[in-house]
Order: structure tokens, then C-alpha cells, then sequence
């Protein structure tokens, strides 16, 4: 995807990347735009975010320690939904949110040929998000346990910044909370701070375009839907 000039369209081509080149990403471009990022607002200026960066060596060491996790541990080290330090959905999931979510796996599985009964394949697809999907770079956000709801919002806002900047060089990215899920894994390798609950990982690289799994068509509901206007006089 060409890299975005404007604030509208990094927006706009923003997406979640499930398949990534493997072109090289330059280490001086991760630092500049993880700098930038930070100018993201938090409450009181906390900057509640806490980063790990992998590239080359550490990060190959990851994916390997964890193909073999896979194995005896397909489905993760909690329960479905749980992350091993927070839930990840309201439990249990109802309504409009069970909806959207089963949505978001039709589009995805559709675009990927795999039938909703082809549980192998599914779960193998799944388990690329442990490959980080083939980006050559990723990270793990961190929150600190003493941080209430207000500062996992500021993490988002700091997320939000770091995507729309990776799409003004040209770079795509995933968040990924399917990491949560294998904590105890990933925290017995990067052995963060004990203070520190792992939130998701995050991939970073030039997408494959012509992957189908990044050209499925995604959903958002109207703005009727998430907001009440008062006052204004064009309705
Ligand atoms: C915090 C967070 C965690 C996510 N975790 C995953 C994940 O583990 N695996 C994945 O494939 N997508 C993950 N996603 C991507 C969402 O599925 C995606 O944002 C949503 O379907 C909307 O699609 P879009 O990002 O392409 O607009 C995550 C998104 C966010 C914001």
C-alpha cells in the first residue's frame, strides 16, 4: 500500500495486516515513528506505555520457542477470551459485540477459502498471529499492573498514533491480544518487569497487497449508531 499524506487517508488505509513481505524495515524509521507516537495524549501525561521491540535473532528465538508452545498448548494458556492477566471480552460475549466478532470471522475465514466447520484450518490460521504473520518487526505492549482503565485507553491512543504514522512511511501493522493468551511464554523469554501485564503483541512491516486475507471488506456500524447528536440543526 503506498504511504498516506494526509491524516484522512492514513486512516483510511489503515488496516489490519495479516500478511506481510518480507522486506527488511529500517531499525532508525522503528525508532523515529515509536518517538513520534509518543506525542500521543495520555491523563495527567502518565505515557502509561511500556514497549518491547524484537527484530532479527530475539525475534526468530520467539517464534521458535513458541511453534513448539503450539503444540502442547494449541488453544492458548488460559480459556477462551482470557488473556493470563485480564479478559480480553466482556464474558460472556452477547448481543451486538458476539455479533460483530462472529462477523469479523466470517469476513476473514471467507476471504481465506476455509469453511466454518474446518476447525484444523482455522486454528492453524490462527496460529500465525504467533509468526507475527511473517512482519519482519514486532512488539509487545505492556501495561503496568498499578494502571487503571483511563491509562489502557491512553495505550490505545498511543497505538492509534504509531499505526496512522507507520501508514505515512508506507508500513502496515497489526495489533495482536491473541499474545495475551500465552503470557507465561512470552514473559519466560523477555522477563519484563513483574509489574507488568502483557497486553498485546504487535506486528510491523510492508504488507502483502495481494494477500487476500488484507483485502477483505470490514465492517463499521453507522455513525447513528454510536452517537446522539443534540443541538444540531441539520436533522
Ligand atoms: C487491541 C487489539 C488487538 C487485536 N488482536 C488481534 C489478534 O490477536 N489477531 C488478529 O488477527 N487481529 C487482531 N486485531 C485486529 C482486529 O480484529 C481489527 O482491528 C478489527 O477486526 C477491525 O479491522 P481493521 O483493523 O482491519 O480495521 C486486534 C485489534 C486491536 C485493536
Amino acid at each position: 500500500m503506498p504511504s498516506s499524506k494526509t491524516v484522512s487517508d492514513a486512516v483510511a488505509t489503515r488496516r489490519s495486516v495479516r500478511a506481510f513481505l518480507p522486506t527488511e524495515v529500517d531499525e532508525a524509521l522503528i525508532r523515529r515513528v515509536l518517538a513520534q507516537a509518543s506525542w500521543a495524549p495520555s491523563g495527567g501525561n502518565l505515557q502509561p506505555w511500556q514497549l518491547i521491540v524484537l527484530k532479527n535473532e530475539p525475534l526468530e528465538e520467539l517464534k521458535a520457542i513458541m511453534r513448539r508452545r503450539l503444540i502442547d498448548k494449541p488453544n492458548g494458556e488460559t480459556e477462551d477470551g482470557e488473556a493470563v492477566d485480564f479478559k480480553i471480552y466482556p464474558s460472556p460475549l452477547e448481543g451486538v459485540d458476539r455479533a460483530r466478532r462472529l462477523a469479523m470471522g466470517v469476513a476473514l475465514y471467507e476471504a481465506l477459502g476455509i469453511g466454518k466447520d474446518d476447525a484444523a484450518a482455522r486454528q492453524a490460521w490462527h496460529h500465525r498471529n504467533f509468526d507475527f504473520f511473517g512482519a519482519p518487526v514486532a512488539l509487545f505492549f505492556y501495561v503496568n499492573r498499578k494502571h487503571n482503565g483511563p491509562q489502557w485507553a491512553d495505550i490505545g491512543m498511543y497505538m492509534q498514533s504509531l499505526m496512522l504514522l507507520l501508514r505515512e512511511q508506507g508500513l502496515d501493522s497489526c495489533p495482536q491480544e491473541a499474545w495475551a493468551r500465552y503470557a507465561h511464554t512470552v514473559n519466560a523469554f523477555l522477563k519484563p518487569s513483574p509489574d507488568w501485564i502483557l497486553y498485546c503483541g504487535f506486528a510491523i512491516g510492508y504488507a502483502d497487497d495481494r494477500h487476500p486475507v488484507n483485502q477483505f471488506e470490514r465492517a463499521r456500524a453507522g455513525v447513528e449508531e454510536f452517537a446522539s447528536f443534540r443541538g444540531f440543526r441539520s436533522d
